[in-house]
């Protein structure tokens, strides 16, 4: 590790020289700031061509209603920075994995073989099924090296959903594991659809993915540390962005036509403020599929795990091109994303738009929700931080001057507690089935947190006070210093579940994780 610093080190002074030079070409720059005006030096590649496709999975239909597949992890590389190949790890080759389609009703079998030398798992992000096929280890070991696990469950409702490992999610995630799932109904859409996995990497100017402890340069360009302090307090955010694994796309589009964006954000930390200079978004979903009705909007929060469909009208003139970035969202201690990051370029063709305008390729009402009772007693479930150990807490980086990480109140190792409890060390939740609970989400800790339950969709009722439109979601904001209220039924399936938040440093390694148990009334 000291050594492989060093070099980076060297790395670094060049990168960081080499971008310091004016350069006319628009890029994806990623000028990332640790709260305090330190940042890594981004790779800033051009804005080019790249096919956005992602391969669909070879799925079997054995039986009517039955989809079957095989999912293979294994290392691979991967070409983010033009010349340069980052060693990453791949279901079945690419990144992100194949697209999995199904219908609900449909039983969906994975085959997961795993060829990485770390055990693994995959968690079925927002499908609500059986605890044991959910990819955690409460119940079952993972898969270890060289060892098969065979994935079986029935897709119950529309939406779009992913998959992911459950174990070392921030190496395996960042490094690739991450793919869609989207279970379909008629909807009534109409537009042409185009699905987009969002997601950061911190990579150096070489390709290779930084180590959590990595070099930084201040804001006047002088080498500062980071520390594995810095990523547990702040979460993992990147320096360059991908859409489909490929980093600075142009997207094409066709004057006076709608399109139907789904976007995932499987970033391990970072939160896009979406928005398309120009344009405006009709959200049409979330999470848990449809909404009740379109909702207009000037940019879309996407926070780590969440999901939205987006109807996206190309009102502009024939050969515009306009820019689709995150703009500025502070989450406040944890980030430093309050910059604006270019993430794709958008080009019209040059066919001019008809005179008449398309009306919404959408059902004005898109479908009906059930709205869950809220009456019971709301749980309070507080989110807070805190220091554990001394000064010199593993955060220590050999006494070299650090501006960068001074800027954080305390030295010492971050946690992240639910009611004052680390995971594992946690008092499970209890639920009887088909209870119907309400939950408080208490943010009294520095920064903002995806809160995200696994196994059931829930309805957010109030956000900071102000009642939320009726949804299904699974991953929710909660911003600092505000509650947020949600409704859940625990139907269909007992057992042990997580919930967490899905920064995956807070989450996974900052123990902000708890555990519901779902039992059968006896
Ligand atoms: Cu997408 Cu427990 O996570
Ligand atoms: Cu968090």
């Amino acid at each position: 590790m000291r050594f492989r610093l060093r070099g980076l080190r060297h790395a670094f002074w060049l990168a960081a020289l080499g971008c310091s030079s004016p350069d006319p070409t628009p890029r994806a720059v990623v000028p990332e700031d640790a709260g305090d005006g330190c940042h890594f030096p981004a790779p800033v590649p051009a804005f080019t061509e790249r096919p956005l496709d992602m391969p669909p999975a070879a799925a079997r239909r054995p039986a009517p209603r039955t989809i079957e597949l095989d999912l293979t992890a294994a290392p691979t590389l991967m070409e983010y920075l033009p010349g340069h190949s980052t060693p990453a790890f791949a279901y079945n080759g690419t990144v992100p994995g194949p697209v999995i389609e199904a219908r609900v009703g449909d039983r969906l079998v994975v085959h997961l073989t795993n060829h990485l030398a770390e055990a693994t798992t995959i968690h079925w992000h927002g499908v609500h099924l059986p605890p044991e096929m959910d990819g955690t280890t409460l119940l079952r070991d993972p898969v270890w090296p060289g060892e098969s696990f065979t994935y079986s469950f029935v897709l119950s409702s529309a939406g779009l959903y992913w998959y992911h490992p459950h174990l070392h999610e921030s190496r395996q995630i960042e490094r690739g594991l991450y793919g869609t799932l989207i279970v379909r109904e008629d909807d009534g859409v109409t537009a042409p659809e185009r699905l987009m996995m969002i997601q950061d990497l911190l990579l150096d100017a070489n390709g290779a993915l930084l180590p959590d402890e990595a070099i930084l340069v201040d804001a006047n360009g002088a080498a500062r540390t980071n520390s594995v302090h810095t990523m547990e307090m702040m979460g993992r955010d990147g320096n360059v962005v991908a859409i489909n694994g490929r980093v600075a796309p142009i997207l094409h589009v066709r004057a006076g036509t709608w399109e139907r964006w789904r976007i995932v954000n499987p970033s391990v930390a970072r939160y896009y403020a979406l928005r398309l200079d120009g344009h405006t978004f009709v959200q049409i979903g979330t999470d848990g599929g449809l909404l009740e009705r379109p909702i207009m909007n000037a940019d879309v929060l996407l926070t780590p795990g969440e999901r939205v469909d987006l109807l996206v009208y190309f009102g502009a003139p024939a050969g515009t091109r306009v820019t689709l970035r995150s703009g500025q969202y502070s989450r406040r201690r944890y980030t430093g994303g309050n910059t604006s990051i270019d993430i794709a370029q958008v080009q019209y063709d040059d066919t001019p738009a008809p005179a008449t305008p398309p009306p919404l390729p959408a059902p004005a009402r898109l479908r009906t929700i059930e709205k869950l009772d809220t009456s019971s007693r709301p749980r309070s479930f507080i989110l807070r931080e805190s220091i554990q150990g001394g000064t010199t807490g593993h955060g220590g980086h050999g006494g070299v001057a650090s501006d960068c990480t001074a800027a954080l109140p305390y030295p010492g190792l971050y946690v992240f507690s639910i009611n004052d409890e680390l995971y594992p060390d946690v008092t499970p939740v209890r639920a009887a089935l088909g209870e119907t609970q309400v939950w408080d989400v208490i943010n009294q800790s520095s920064g903002d947190h995806p809160f995200h339950v696994h196994g059931f969709q829930f309805q957010p009722v109030t956000v900071a006070g102000y009642a939320a439109p009726l949804q299904w979601k699974d991953t929710i904001n909660v911003p600092y210093g505000r509650t947020v209220r949600i409704a859940v039924r625990f139907d269909d399936f007992a057992g042990p579940f997580l919930y967490h938040c899905h920064i995956v440093q807070h989450g996974a390694g900052g123990r902000m994780m708890g555990e519901l148990r779902v039992s059968r009334p006896d």
